[in-house]
């Protein structure tokens, strides 16, 4: 593995601009379970509750699911180190942008700025009826659904629900991400749900290097992938920093992230 991860980072100090691309395995080390594999969320819920016609049609049973995996159970998750070490890069300039699917809001509690998610973030709740926004904590979910204090309309959280769009800052920065990056870095998800899933494949049609951590070979894995490291993003991400930010970088003139 030290081999792998010395590479990972000479590809990394040599990239011109950098991408992160992340999904739920990022977040397991902070206490949030994946949505797939062992233990994970689609094995003990129905991803019906998270349609978006299901939950027009019945709101207090979708958004009673919804609270307990959402708020009550991850509500108070941290960023683990994975998502602390993504911060860092990006205040060395050693790293672009990160494209999220994640709604967990860790990757900006670990001091990330120029992060884009693809599906949206739990922490903001929107009026369907308004459009008002609210900020998780400011809305009492005692009792579901919730409702606008200004309209009286449904509150929805400000996640992308199946069958929703995908929001358009969100997508063009993906896909310049996806043209501009010399380097992606793949963090802990299967690549298994579009449009998400497209972006790095994208982004290795443009000519950018691959590097991948997982616990277990992703879609991207055996395709497109340069560099895997198999094993947990916190333990191998606080392995990659030691190397990164220990090595003088001698390129920064050039550097765009
Ligand atoms: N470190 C690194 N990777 C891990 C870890 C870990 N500690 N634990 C699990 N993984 C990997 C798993 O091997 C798997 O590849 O994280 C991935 C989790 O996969 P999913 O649960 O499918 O998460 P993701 O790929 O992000 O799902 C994409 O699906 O349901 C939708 O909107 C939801 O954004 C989500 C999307």
């Amino acid at each position: 593995m030290e081999d792998k991860i010395r590479k990972a980072s000479d590809l990394l100090l040599k990239s011109r601009f950098t991408t992160a691309f992340t999904g739920a395995g990022i977040s397991v080390e902070s206490g949030i379970p994946p949505f797939r594999g062992n233990g994970g969320i689609w094995a003990r819920y129905d991803p019906k509750s998270l349609e978006y016609a299901w939950f027009i049609d019945h709101p207090v049973e979708s958004w009673s699911i919804i609270k307990t995996i959402f708020y009550d159970y991850f509500g108070n998750a941290r960023p683990n180190k994975a998502h602390l070490v993504l911060a860092e890069m990006e205040k060395r300039a050693l790293l672009g942008r990160i494209i999220t699917q994640n709604i967990d809001n860790l990757h900006q509690e670990a001091g990330s700025k120029e992060v884009f998610e693809f599906h949206g973030n739990s922490k903001r709740i929107v009026c369907l009826g308004c459009h008002r926004y609210y900020i998780v904590g400011s809305v009492s979910l005692d009792h579901v659904p919730p409702t606008c204090r200004e309209c009286g309309g449904l509150l929805k959280p400000d996640f992308v629900f199946f069958g929703e769009g995908i929001p358009q800052s969100a997508l063009s920065a993906s896909y310049e991400a996806a043209s501009l990056s010399d380097v992606f870095i793949i963090i802990g998800t299967t690549g298994e749900v579009m449009p998400a899933n497209q972006i790095p494949f994208m982004a290795k049609s443009a000519g950018c290097s691959i590097i991948e951590i997982n616990t277990e070979p992703s879609n991207y894995t055996g395709s497109i992938t340069d560099i895997f490291i198999q094993g947990k993003a916190g333990e191998i991400m606080e392995k990659l920093g030691v190397e990164l930010f220990s090595t003088p970088l001698d390129n920064d003139e050039d550097r765009i992230n």
